[in-house]
Order: structure tokens, then C-alpha cells, then sequence
């Protein structure tokens, strides 16, 4: 029901600025899943699990990072069929992200452009209200970043504090080094940084793993603007470091697909149909780089069954939505579990 209902829903909200019909929806949605009423209206499904890192996936479509950014909506997420839920970019202290407008439609290229600037709560806000869910039974992911004061010199700092408190909380953590709206975070994806971050973490886990006797498996996150010679010093540096699994991709910078759009030159990261071809040459690359021992959870631009499976030929293990979603709505998560 809800599957057929969203085309209308949508012609609403897309007339609606974009960041107000975000919050309008997500608002919309805890209320639904409060009354009961979106569980009458979502469609059942069949579960599908697939393991990663020794996690147990019901379904291998999961939502990416940056939708759920409070951690607020865990539930009703659920209930429309998402198999994991990616919580945050969530940083150490809250901040507002940058200014509005921040969030544009290219509605003829079913795409967004975002400079969100990690608008959050703050990892205590963010993990107490991902400890209210009640009813979902899936995989939560933390996502974790720096906030924006924290000079890159002092990054790691960051992403300490985060996963050290996320970890209580969390199936598995990102930490996100990849968004283009923080000035300098990409600037951590080159060798040196990536191995510094990966090892920091990595410790934490180990002395995490000692002390509570639970493994929680982490991921990076990484943007689709990399060349060849960056992802294969990069994927050298997450073998040699032991990372449990890698998230591609981030938004990407590039703007040729869009060209001529009155939203093109938008500063920010540009997500959905224009991204779908290369992020999946992009998790090809780091398959191919990875080998099978560090899975990969594919992002960019799924809008179909067919989208989310050439993802899946090219090494992933699992997918993520964010903007596909967002045009398409529920039933794109059915189709693609369907057809898996
Ligand atoms: C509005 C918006 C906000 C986002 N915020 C985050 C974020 O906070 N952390 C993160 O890791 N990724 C964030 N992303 C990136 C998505 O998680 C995803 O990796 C990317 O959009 C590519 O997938 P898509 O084409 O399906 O949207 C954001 C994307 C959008 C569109």
C-alpha cells in the first residue's frame, strides 16, 4: 500500500524545499510507526540474511548515512524494510552544519547536491536516541566523524572519542573520512592519514574486544573521486591494517553529468543517478584490491534491482540507499531484496 502510495506523497514533498520536506517526512514517519499505521501499510517481506563480520544481515539492502542523521527514526525505517540502518555522521560535540540553503533537488538527473556540514546531535544524543528503538531487529551502524573546529591535526582525536563511545552501541561503525563538506576531511583519505586513522581505531577495537569480550567490526568510508593509483595504496594500507570491511561511496565533487543544471554549481557532494555508473567502477576497483577478506558495502546512485546487482557483480556484499530512496521510496528496497 505504502509502496503505491509514495508517487503521490512525492509529488508533494518535491514541492516542498528540500531540507523541510526531509524533515517533514522523517517527522511524518515517527508518528506513523508511533500509531501503528505504517506497519499496516508497509508491504511484508521475505528476510534474506547475508553475514559480514560475523554480523547477521535480514536483508542485504541497508540505508546509508545521512538520512538518519539524529538517530531518530531507527523504527520506522525498519518497518519499510530496511535490513541495516547507517545512523549519524555523528561527531564527538553537536554542531549546525552549514548554512541553509544546503540541500538541492536536480529533479531531471533524480540527483542531490548536499553541503550538509555534518549537521548533528553530538555521539551522546545521537546514541541515546538510537538506544530508544524498540522494535527494529536489524544491523545499526554508527557512523562517526570530526567536527568542523577540529583542526586535521587533531582528527583522529575525534574519531577516537566517537568509536570509543559508539561502540557500546553499535553492530558496526563507520568512520566517514570522505565527506566534501568538511574542509580538509577528504585530505585523510591519502595513505599516510588512512593508515594513522585505521591504526588509531584499531586499537581501541582490540582493547574494546579485550575488555567486553564483543567484536564490533569497522568500516571506512570512502568518495568515488579517487584515481587508480590512490585506491591501490589505499587498499594496500586497509590490508595491511586489518580493516574489517570498507562503505563505497561517498557523494562525489564531479559535476559533468550535470552540466547546465541551474543547481549544477552548487557547492557540496552530488549523490544519485549521475554516480551509479562510476561508484560501481570504483567498488570494482576496490574489490579487485581487497580480495574477498575485506567485504565491501556498495552506495551511489541506486535507483533498481538491476543497479543495486551490478553493484553486487562488482564485489559488494550488501547495498546501501540514500537518494534512490528518496525519489523512489519503499518499494525500491522490495524490489532489490526480490531480486538479490
Ligand atoms: C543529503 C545527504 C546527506 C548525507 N550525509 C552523509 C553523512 O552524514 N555521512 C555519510 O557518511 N554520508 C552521507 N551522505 C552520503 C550517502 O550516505 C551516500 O554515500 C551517497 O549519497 C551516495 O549514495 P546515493 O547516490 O544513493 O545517495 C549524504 C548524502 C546525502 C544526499
Amino acid at each position: 500500500m505504502l509502496n503505491a502510495l509514495y508517487p503521490a506523497a512525492r509529488a508533494i514533498l518535491f514541492k516542498m524545499d528540500a531540507e523541510k520536506a526531509h524533515h517533514f517526512s522523517m517527522s511524518g514517519l515517527r508518528t506513523l510507526e508511533k500509531t501503528g499505521l505504517l506497519k499496516m501499510l508497509s508491504a511484508s517481506l521475505e528476510p534474506k540474511p547475508v553475514e559480514l563480520c560475523g554480523l547477521k544481515f535480514p536483508n542485504p539492502v541497508g540505508l546509508a548515512a545521512g538520512l538518519d542523521k539524529e538517530a531518530n527514526t531507527i523504527d520506522a525505517l525498519g518497518t519499510l524494510g530496511f535490513g541495516h540502518i547507517e545512523v549519524g555522521t555523528l561527531t564527538p560535540k553537536p554542531q549546525d552544519g552549514n548554512e541553509s540553503p544546503r540541500l538541492f533537488r536536480l529533479k531531471e538527473h533524480q540527483a542531490l547536491i548536499n553541503r550538509m556540514g555534518f549537521n548533528n546531535p553530538g555521539i551522546d544524543e545521537g546514541l541515546a536516541n538510537a538506544r530508544s528503538s524498540e522494535s527494529f531487529k536489524g544491523i545499526i551502524g554508527i557512523n562517526i566523524g570530526k567536527n568542523k573546529v577540529t583542526p586535521n591535526e587533531k582528527a583522529n582525536d575525534d574519531y577516537a572519542i566517537a568509536f570509543e563511545k559508539a561502540y557500546a552501541d553499535a553492530d558496526y561503525i563507520t568512520a566517514n573520512f570522505s565527506s566534501p563538506n568538511t574542509p580538509g576531511l577528504r585530505e585523510l583519505q591519502a595513505a599516510g592519514a588512512a593508515g594513522e586513522l585505521l591504526g588509531t581505531l584499531k586499537k581501541i577495537q582490540e582493547r574494546k574486544h579485550k575488555e567486553t569480550g564483543r567484536y564490533v567490526p569497522f568500516a571506512l568510508k570512502v568518495a568515488p573521486d579517487l584515481d587508480e593509483k590512490q585506491i591501490t595504496e589505499l587498499c594496500k594500507v586497509f590490508r595491511d591494517g586489518g580493516l574489517d570491511f570498507l562503505i563505497a561511496t561517498n557523494t562525489t565533487l564531479a559535476r559533468d553529468a550535470v552540466k547546465g543544471h541551474p543547481n549544477a554549481d552548487e557547492a557540496g557532494g552530488l549523490s544519485g543517478a549521475p554516480l551509479t555508473k562510476h561508484s560501481t567502477e570504483v567498488i570494482g576497483q576496490f574489490h579487485q584490491g581487497l580480495g574477498k577478506d575485506i567485504p565491501i558495502i556498495g552506495a551511489g546512485g541506486i535507483f533498481s534491482a538491476e543497479d543495486a546487482l551490478a553493484k553486487r557483480d562488482a564485489g559488494a556484499s550488501l547495498v546501501q540507499l540514500y537518494t534512490g530512496f528518496v525519489y523512489r521510496g519503499p518499494a525500491l528496497i522490495h524490489e532489490i531484496i526480490k531480486a538479490w
